[in-house]
C-alpha cells in the first residue's frame, strides 16, 4: 500500500477562498486503480515557502508517507515558490519525472513549458509538484502514474528489482 500526502498551494484556497478541485482531482486518482493508494493526509497551504516546506518536512521525516504530490505554485508568477520549497529539502533531484510531465503535456498545451514543476526524494519519501489546474493535475498524473510503483519501491528500499 503506497502512503500519499496532497498538499495544495494556494493562498486563496487557503483562505477558502477557492474551492481546492485540484487537491480532490489528485485525490480521486491516486485512491483509484491502478494505485489504489492511502491518502495519510491532505492540506492546503498559502503560496508560502516556509509553510510548504515545514509539511513536506513533516511529512517525510515523522510520517515517513512514500509519496508526496503538490499542486499549484510551479508558474512564474512572483508568488509562484513551490519549486523553491521543495528543491530546498529534497537530498536528490528525480529530473526525468518532470521531463516526462512536460515533454507529453506539451502535446496537450504550449503553456506547459512555463511549469517549473521539480520531483526529488527526501529520505524514503517521494516528492512531485504539480501544475494547479485540475486539468494539469490529470494530464500530469496520467504521464507518471505507471512508474509510481516501482519508483516508490526503490525510493523505500522495498525493492530494487527492475520493471513490473
Ligand atoms: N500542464 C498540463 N499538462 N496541462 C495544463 O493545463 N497548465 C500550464 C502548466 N502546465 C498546464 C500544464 C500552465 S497554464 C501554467 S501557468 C503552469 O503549468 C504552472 O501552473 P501553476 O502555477 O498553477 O503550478
Amino acid at each position: 500500500m503506497i502512503t500519499v500526502g496532497i498538499l495544495t498551494v494556494s493562498t486563496l484556497g487557503a483562505a477558502g477562498q477557492r474551492e481546492d478541485t485540484s487537491g480532490e482531482a489528485i485525490r480521486e486518482i491516486v485512491t483509484a486503480v491502478p494505485l489504489s493508494a492511502d491518502v495519510a493526509d491532505q492540506r492546503i497551504v498559502p503560496d508560502d515557502r516556509a509553510a510548504i516546506e515545514s509539511v513536506l518536512r513533516h511529512w517525510a521525516d515523522d510520517l515517513q508517507l512514500n509519496l508526496v504530490l503538490t499542486t499549484g505554485g510551479t508558474g512564474l508568477s512572483p508568488t509562484d515558490v513551490t519549486p523553491e520549497a521543495t528543491l530546498a529539502v529534497i537530498d536528490r533531484l528525480v529530473p526525468g519525472l518532470a521531463e516526462a510531465m512536460r515533454q507529453e503535456s506539451l502535446l496537450q498545451t504550449p503553456f506547459a513549458m512555463l511549469s517549473r514543476a521539480v520531483a526529488g526524494c527526501r529520505g524514503t519519501t517521494l516528492i512531485v509538484n504539480l501544475p494547479g489546474s485540475p486539468r494539469g493535475v490529470r494530464e500530469c498524473l496520467e504521464v507518471i502514474v505507471p512508474v509510481l510503483p516501482h519508483a516508490v519501491d526503490l525510493v523505500t528500499g522495498r525493492n530494487t528489482a527492475h520493471g513490473g
